[in-house]
């Protein structure tokens, strides 16, 4: 069987790897893909529109594709294969907008009852800086649209008030989408992510995850694409979890069949407890990064055999192992801003599986960074604290000048 994913990420390659495990006939392809993907895959090297990859997948009899990064969604990725009839795994653009346009994601879940945290819209810069004027608790200013997690800025006081919205409406510093921001209330809490998958007719969440957005230590400093994350989530009691089935699972459930934005493919709840209550600050309508990369090494069931029956057949029956797994980020030192990428890695041919390679390539046996996010190093045990010692132990042996890493993973 031959499949396809999408992206270029480690979460693309934990895909990937996790495909092959138990399953011999499995031919992969990927784009963009990375060093890493190339060893287990073919990666397309050329660029392609997605006209190209649908072109490609015809003429390479590719059984399934599955979206990986966000990125492809919004360019209809998903109705471009569908109208050439070809299997893919993700959500149409109608439904990809629950994630690629935030505004639309609130509003959804205000009409349908789905906790979140209270909000205002602004597509004009006077009408958000008169709003403003007024306040003076810290705050979400938001840009309404993908920005790989870098687009949401928490807002202190009244400087960095007018700096958020002179950077995404006046300067477009996320994109062209920066007349329109959403400026959301600030809640301080423990932050839990839970991927889940979506037949049209049930959505089954996976085990809990905790992602680690911001670049530095003790949740300091800028918020990226994730430095790292760790599963379960040791936060998501089972008083939680009813929270969450009754007050977002649920009612999102009933939206998605009201609205008709029904699809087939990865739904990603990104969740705050605050005050023992859980709120939904955002969906993404595909599996994360780096949380995938924690959770996919605990799943027993054969993946793809998973995917196909509950799919195509709707009978789903996950098992996981029960263990903790713990997923540090080592990335370009700069990142989320300016960084250098062509820096050596030795000794990674040597790093112990489970590991997942994002931004670096290898080029005459020699191993190089080639991005933001650089390696993905996970730790597995019973015990989240050795776990967690497990794949900082791992790091260890990586040699690489300019790599940064948070050292507080898996600390809660
Ligand atoms: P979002 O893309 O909306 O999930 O936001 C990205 C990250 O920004 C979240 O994972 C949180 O770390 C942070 N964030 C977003 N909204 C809020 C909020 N209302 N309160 C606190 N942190 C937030
Ligand atoms: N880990 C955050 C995301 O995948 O968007």
């Amino acid at each position: 069987m031959k499949i396809l994913i999408l992206g270029g990420g480690g979460r693309e390659h934990a895909i990937g790897k996790k495909l092959l495990e138990g399953n011999i006939n499995i031919i992969l392809y990927f784009y963009p893909g990375n060093g890493g993907t190339k060893l287990i895959g073919s990666n397309i090297e050329k660029k392609c529109s997605i006209l190209d990859l649908a072109m490609f997948s015809k003429k390479n009899n590719i059984e399934l594709t599955i979206v990986g990064s966000e990125i492809f969604l919004v360019q209809e990725v998903v109705d471009l294969f569908q109208f050439y009839q070809l299997n893919i795994i993700g959500p149409n653009y109608y439904s990809s907008r629950l994630e690629g346009d935030k505004i639309f994601g609130k509003s959804f879940m205000k009409k349908y009852g789905i906790r979140t945290p209270e909000y205002e819209t602004f597509d004009s810069y006077n009408e958000a800086k008169k709003f403003l004027k007024k306040k003076n608790n810290p705050l979400v200013i938001k840009f309404n649209g993908l920005a790989s997690g870098k687009g949401v800025i928490i807002a202190h006081n009244q400087n960095d008030y007018k700096k958020a919205i002179k950077n995404i409406m006046i300067e477009n510093k996320f994109g062209k989408n920066g007349k329109k921001i959403i400026i959301e209330e600030y809640l301080n809490g423990k932050e839990v992510s839970i991927l889940s998958i979506f037949n049209k007719k049930r959505i089954i969440p996976f085990l809990s995850s905790k992602d680690y957005k911001k670049i530095g230590n003790n949740d300091c400093g800028l918020n990226t694409g994730g430095m790292g994350s760790i599963t379960p989530n040791p936060y998501m009691n089972s008083a939680m979890w009813t929270d969450f089935n009754k007050n977002i699972l649920q009612p999102t459930f009933e939206g998605l069949i009201s609205e008709k934005l029904t699809f087939l493919g990865f739904l990603y709840f990104g969740l705050m407890i605050y005050n023992n209550k859980i709120y939904l600050l955002e969906y993404n309508t595909r599996l994360g990064d780096p949380e995938t990369q924690s959770l996919l090494p605990l799943m027993k069931n054969n993946f793809l055999y998973m995917l196909k029956s509950f799919f195509y057949e709707d009978k789903i029956n996950i098992l996981w192992k029960n263990y903790s797994s713990c997923c540090i980020v080592l990335s370009s030192l700069g990142y989320p801003e300016k960084y250098k990428i062509g820096n050596c890695i030795s000794n990674l041919d040597k790093l112990e599986e489970p590991f997942y390679i994002a931004g670096a390539r290898k080029e005459n046996q020699q191993w190089y960074t080639s991005g933001g996010r650089v390696l993905n190093v996970i730790g597995i045990d019973k015990n989240i604290k050795y776990a967690r010692e497990n794949a900082y132990k791992k790091i260890n042996n990586i040699k690489c000048n300019n790599l940064y890493y948070r050292k507080d993973i898996g600390l809660y």
